[in-house]
């Protein structure tokens, strides 16, 4: 088999993005789960923003000259995020995936990040063990939760949209819940306009991205996510991620009409720190 492996370039975007659809969809057809992306335009879309940003590190594989997968090393935070990692369905099952993986581990060693995460579909053997077997730890196991909005306000807690001068705020409650900022990611989103915090007793006490599958939380309490998540219009892709381990939070969703799309699990690589606090991760991490 004569693969190489070479840095991912925007012009990579339109076949990479294309073989990313095929791949999330047939993996999740093949157990009656709807795809992750509608059309192969949102992968196309993802792709083609993340192969222009400085901030994420791409690799691509050729099988005798022709794209077969991708995988991207998310570099915004000073924890790393693996994904997504795609192998064209007709060459799976012959290391290439496995290759990929390796790439950007080297990647992360050569740029000093204490540890490495990702998420992936609980219903994907393949998947599960190819990243066990490189090392990887089983941190939580998730469920994607999608409906209609809540519209549920929370007294004493209050929603806004995120603004340049709270970064320092909402990095100071990620570190006490997670022990690290995820700044790079918080700046995008708040330039965007994307990202929410939500005030209690005067201050920050926790924030979102964005409500969705691309988006993360943290609060310091579970107040704080049930105040973002009910204030939330939309819940973005397939939906948000929710630790089922946060039994409490869980119901309250459910409670409210939300329903669970698909399991997933995060997993981690490297350094980990138990969170102490209210979250919800990224399909990143
Ligand atoms: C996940 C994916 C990237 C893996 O790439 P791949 O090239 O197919 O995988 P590889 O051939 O490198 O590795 C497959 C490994 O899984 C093992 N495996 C497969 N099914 C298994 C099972 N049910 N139980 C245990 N091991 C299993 C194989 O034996 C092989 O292990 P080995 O390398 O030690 O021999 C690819 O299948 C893909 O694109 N899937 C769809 C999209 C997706 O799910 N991406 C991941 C998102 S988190």
């Amino acid at each position: 088999m004569n693969l190489t492996l070479r840095r991912g370039k925007p012009d990579d975007a339109q076949v990479c993005g294309a073989i990313c659809y095929e791949a999330f969809k047939t993996i999740a057809e093949a157990h009656h789960f709807a795809p992750d992306f509608p059309s192969a335009d949102v992968p196309v879309e993802l792709l083609t923003w993340m192969l222009g940003h400085a901030g994420f590190y791409a690799v691509v594989a050729e099988l005798g000259g022709k794209l077969v997968g991708s995988n991207f090393l998310d570099e915004r935070n000073c924890i790393a995020g693996v994904g997504p990692i795609t192998v064209d369905p007709t060459v799976q099952n012959k290391t290439i995936g496995r290759q990929l993986m390796e790439d950007v581990h080297h990647r992360a060693a050569q740029k000093n990040f204490p540890g490495v995460r990702l998420v992936q579909a609980g219903y994907h053997m393949r998947s599960l063990s190819v990243y066990a077997k490189l090392g990887y730890d089983i941190r939580e196991p998730l469920a994607c939760l999608q409906g209609p909005a809540i519209n549920d306000v929370m007294v004493g807690y209050r929603v806004r949209p995120a603004a340049p001068g709270d970064l320092e705020d909402c990095n100071r409650v990620c570190r006490q819940v997670h022990g690290h900022d995820r700044n790079g990611e918080l700046l995008d989103a708040v330039r965007q306009g994307a990202a929410s915090v939500v005030e209690h007793d005067g201050r920050v006490t926790g924030y979102a991205t964005t409500l969705g599958f691309f988006g993360h939380a943290v609060g310091e309490s579970n107040s704080e996510l049930q105040a973002l998540i009910g204030a939330a219009q939309t819940f973005a892709g397939p939906g948000f991620l929710l630790p089922i381990r946060n039994a409490k939070l869980f119901r309250w969703c459910l409670q409210r009409g939300l329903r669970v799309t698909q399991p997933m699990t995060l997993m981690s690589l490297g350094l980990y720190n138990e969170p102490a606090g209210a979250f919800l991760p990224s399909v990143a991490y």
